[in-house]
This record gives C-alpha cells, structure tokens and sequence, in this order.
C-alpha cells in the first residue's frame, strides 16, 4: 500500500527520502510528501499525484534539514488529494502512517470535542493531534508521548513520528503493516520496505510487531508499547535490489498471491460489528427497503467475485441477484430501473465496459454501488455509492489479493443486506463475523503449501488442457482457476458447473486431460464427489481441492490438496488459492513472464 521512508544523520535528508520513495513506486500511489526539520521547526510539503510534482514543489519550496520523514499515499481514508497527502502535521508533531486506524470515528469525536481541529479527512491526522495533545501534557519525551498516545488506537499501522520539541529523534511503532530499520554510519533510516533503503544500506533490522522504535543518527532502541526493551538481530541483505522489490518472491503474482492474508484483514479492519452481529460498509447505508433486486455487473475475474456474490446475497439477505458480463450488459438494452441495486465490482475502477455499463444502469435510473481497490478512480466517483478493498497496489496483471478481497467486500455486503432485513440471524451472523476473522490464518495455511503445487504443476504443466468443476458458490471458483490458468500458463482450461460435465464436456474426458475438482464439505459434496468418479471412470486426472479431514476423497482423485474448514459460504475464499498456486506455478514451469501475460493489460481502458 503507501510508503514510508524516514532519516536521521547529517546528509540532506529530502534526497534521500525521494530516491527512497522513488524505488517504492511501483506499490502504487496517488500523493506523496515530506516533513522536515530545520532550524527549529519542520516544514511539511505534499503533493497530489506523482512524486515528480512533489519534487516540483520542493525547488519553489525547498525543504532543507537533516532529520526527515516522507511518504507515498494510497488512498484508503479520504480521497486523494493535498491535504490528505502525509506527513500530517497537528501542533509540533509530524506522522506518517500506513495501514488503518480502526476507531477512527471515536477518535475524531473525542478529539473535537476537546477543541481540536483539523485540516483532512485522513485518520493519519488523529494520531498527530494524540501524540501533540501528550507532549503538551508534559510528556518527558517523543516516545513516551507516542507510547500513550498508541494506547488510544486500534487497527493495523506502521507510523513514523518526528517532533519539533525533540530535533533528532524519529520514533516508530508497528502492528501488522512492515516495517525495517536501516543501520548507517552516524545516520540511520526507516522503511516500509527494504527497497526504499538498499541503495544507502544493507544492515537492517526487521521490525516485529508491537515493537517501538526509537531512532537517533547514533542509535536505536527498541522496547514493546509498555516500554519493556527489547532486543532484534541486524541482518545483512544480499537480495539485489530487484528481488527486494517483489519481497524476495520471484515474481509479483507469488508475492501477491502471499500477501492475501494480510490484504484479505486490512479488509476486514474497522467493519466487523460485534456488537450489533454486522458487518459495516464504511458509511454506505443503503435503504435495504428500496432494493427488489441486485444487479452486479463485471468483467474478467471480478466478474467472478460476482458470481460468488450472487451466492452470497441470496443466501443471507434473501434479494433476488442476477450477474451480467459488464461488457454486455448495454447491448442488450437490460430492464433496469429504480428498486434495483447495481453493484459495479472493478478492482482497477477504470475498466471501461463497467463504466459503461454503469452509466446504462444510472441512466435508466438505477442505485450503483461500486467496490473497487482504488479510491477516487472513475468507477467508485460515477456511483452513487463506493465500498473499497484493501488489497493495496497488485502489479501482476493476473489478478489475486484483489479478487479474495472482492469476495470479503461480498461477504460484508451481504452481511450487512442480511442483518437490515432480517433474513440474516444474529447468531449466523455471529458466527460468520467469527469466520471471517479466522481466514487470514487459514489463508496463510494455505499458501504455505506451495511446495506441494510445485510438484503437482511439474506434473500435469505439460498437458494440452485442463478441466475445472465445481458446484454452488465453487462453480465461479472453478472459472476463475480456468480463467488464471490460461492467463498465464497459456494452457486452454474451461471451468464449468460440476453437473453440466455430462451434458458435453465429458466427451474431452481421457488420461490426457487433469481435471481440478472443488470438493469441500458441505452441501454439494457427494454429488461433486460423484462427477470425480465419473472423471476417473474414464481414465481422467483428477486433482481435488477437498476439506482437511475428508479421508475419504484421497481414494478417488489421484491427488488432493487439503484446505482448512470454514463457514460454508467463505468456502470460496479458501478453495481459490490452491488454484492461483497452481496456475502460477504452471507457467513459471513452462518459462512464462508470469507478471506481464502476453497480450493481456492490468487495467483494460477501451471497450
Ligand atoms: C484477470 C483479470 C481481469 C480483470 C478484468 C476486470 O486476472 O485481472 O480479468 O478482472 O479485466 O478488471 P477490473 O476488476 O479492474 O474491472
């Protein structure tokens, strides 16, 4: 998501921290600024946009100093703009920050009530006021003040802390989002990423969670958020400066693919209700009284995340739903019309058969709802409604973190439908709200399987083509696995509804051909249990993605990939990742550029 990148030493700070930015570009960004000190107090110059208008801005208003803190956003509260561009500056206290202050709302309240003001929309901001409002308190130092001020906040965050009142000292804290301290001589910096600072070092320590970090240019201090110290390991970084970029992965899409724990929780930050048994969607509130219908409209695997959305709604708020390919939604002059929700999925907000698609629907009068991973874009400003993922930047074309993100945005849609009309119980919805807040750690379960999808990849990579099936909500998933197969293996997979198999497909069916069939527990096991025996009845390669436990299946498919148990409605979010392993691992098998398919672009602009 945004960058961080801090210095304390005696070069000229604002250098540095571009060029730190700069190698932190690739994550994506909508803003980007600086606060540095000198003389005194520090001057803080931000910028919409690229960091070449941020540099523009830094010849008319250069901001010299050897103690700085700079940062690249990417929206999340508050659209892009200068004043929610970081560094926010409350009183004598700069911040940085990435990732989400959870309780934002209270925050905000508590803070105006006692006079506070402020100058964005950004929760960043709150977190300034609270440290400000500490070092006024009296507070003996910077990191004290950041200390007591932490204990007011919820959430996942990196912040990066500079005060006029105490020149020389950086302090940082982590919880979630990363974090590295890089060792110099007579000057040490901070990074969200290794990247930003592997040109300058290569000593780093790698911050854990819950550490705050005291940084001067001769020394660091590391103590956990009640002040007890404690003590990291520098690491020599040997990655060349392209492997720090993909984390070490050897592509984006792997790195991604890893990341969909992280992303998939920065989804769920600040809109699961406890109290009430709901999900929240960030001050979308929809009169659930007015909606007799629900329309998604998509393309490509959002339209995918869709089709798992119909499953969604229907079965927990009961609204009739239907799914349109957003690229031909308006040739067909579709009835539509107000008592309709049009939900508009695009992870990039730009692609352009949506943005028809939702001026048709608007046109003729109906309620949009986009979700989208980028906000401001034009799809999420052409509806009436946004509701965003969390997945951060994705820079391989195929997409996944972007996708299992969708389908939380779903999930908390349907939640939240549900939870209004009354179709969805409290405790269902409790125990859904549970199971969400487990996938992250079944999700990492999972990916960490990957030497298992190797092997499996080597063995079936060099087939002609792939069957996928599935039943329920696992049919979308098995167009997606067809869909992220062909994208970058370039191997023609179909996926189809695990019951139609018999109505055609089954004429492709010989010892050449691997069939990937969705098994988990639940509803339709049997029957998708029946369709493999029908596969290896007939001498087809049968991979299965079944639930870990199932003893049973390993008798019937040739190989089985184990996923953790969860509420059967989030199966989905758990069966895909096997899938995205597997096509991923095809293609880097057969030599493929894996991040940038052939003929395919990350954001499709023409129709
Ligand atoms: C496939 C993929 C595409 C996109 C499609 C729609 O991996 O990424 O199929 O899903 O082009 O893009 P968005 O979601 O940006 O509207």
């Amino acid at each position: 998501m945004c960058g961080i990148v801090g210095y304390v030493g005696s070069r000229q700070a604002t250098p540095i921290l571009i060029a730190g930015l700069r190698k932190l570009e690739y994550r994506g960004y909508d803003s980007a600024g600086v606060s540095v000190w000198n003389d005194g107090t520090s001057r803080v110059v931000r910028c919409r946009g690229k960091l070449q208008g941020l540099e523009d801005k830094l010849v008319k208003e250069p901001a010299p100093g050897m103690i700085g803190i700079g940062h690249t956003r990417w929206a999340t509260h508050g659209r892009p703009s200068d004043e929610n561009a970081h560094p926010h500056k409350a009183g004598s206290v700069s911040v940085i920050h990435n990732g989400i202050i959870e309780n934002h709302m209270a925050l905000r309240q508590e803070l105006a009530a006692a006079g506070a003001k402020f100058s964005s929309e950004t929760d960043t901001e709150l977190f300034a006021h609270l440290i400000d409002r500490q070092m006024q308190a009296g507070a003996p130092d910077l990191t004290t003040a950041v200390r007591k001020a932490l204990a007011k906040v919820t959430g996942a965050y990196a912040f990066v802390v500079m005060s006029d009142k105490e020149p020389g000292t950086l302090v940082a804290a982590k919880n979630s989002s990363p974090m590295v301290v890089g060792l110099g001589d007579g000057e040490n910096f901070i990074a969200s990423d290794v990247t930003a600072i592997l040109a300058e070092t290569r000593k780093m320590i790698f911050v854990d969670e819950g550490d705050l970090i005291t940084v001067t240019k001769s020394s660091v201090t590391i103590t956990d958020f009640d002040g007890k110290p404690r003590h990291r390991e520098p690491k020599t970084i040997t990655w060349s400066a392209v492997q720090a970029e993909k984390g070490g992965f050897k592509h984006y899409m792997l790195k991604e693919i890893h990341e969909q724990p992280r992303s998939v929780a920065d989804t769920l930050v600040g809109r699961i209700d406890l109290e009430n048994d709901t999900a929240l969607l960030d001050g979308v509130d929809l009169d659930v009284s007015k909606i007799k219908r629900i329309i998604f409209i998509a393309c490509g695997t959002s339209f995918h995340a869709s089709l798992v959305g119909e499953h969604l709604v229907e079965a927990l708020a009961r609204i009739p739903v239907e799914v349109d390919l957003a690229s031909e939604f308006r040739y067909r002059d579709p009835i539509v019309g107000p008592g309709d929700l049009v939900v508009a999925v695009s992870q990039s907000g730009e692609t352009a058969d949506t943005m028809s698609a939702v001026r048709e629907a608007k046109g003729k009068g109906a309620m949009v709802l986009a979700i989208s991973n980028v906000v401001e874009s034009s799809i999420p400003r052409l509806a009436d409604y946004a509701f965003y993922t969390h997945a951060g930047p994705e820079i391989g074309v195929a997409s996944t973190k972007a996708f299992t993100t969708q389908l939380i945005a779903m999930a908390l849609l349907a939640i939240n439908l549900g939870r209004k009309n009354g179709k969805l119980s409290r405790e269902r919805a409790r125990v859904l709200l549970a199971a969400l807040t487990a996938l992250p750690q079944k999700m990492t379960d999972i990916v960490e399987q990957g030497a298992q999808l190797q092997v499996l990849a080597r063995r079936y990579g060099a087939a002609k083509g792939f069957l996928f099936l599935g039943r329920g909500s696992q049919h979308p998933i098995a167009l997606e696995g067809a869909l992220k197969l062909k994208e970058i293996s370039y191997i023609h997979a179909e996926g189809y509804a695990a019951g139609e198999m018999k109505h055609g497909p089954i004429a492709l069916i010989d010892e050449n051909l691997p069939v990937v069939v969705l098994v988990p527990r639940g509803p339709h096991y049997d029957k998708a249990a029946s369709n493999l025996a029908e596969v290896r009845a007939r001498q087809g390669k049968v991979l299965a993605i079944a639930t870990r436990g199932d003893t049973e299946i390993g008798n019937i498919a040739d190989d089985v990939i184990m996923v953790p148990d969860t509420a059967l409605e989030l199966q989905p979010v758990l069966t895909v990742l096997p899938l995205q392993l597997l096509a991923y691992y095809v293609a880097d098998f057969k030599g493929n550029d894996v991040d940038q398919p052939r003929n395919l672009a990350k954001s499709v602009t023409v129709e």
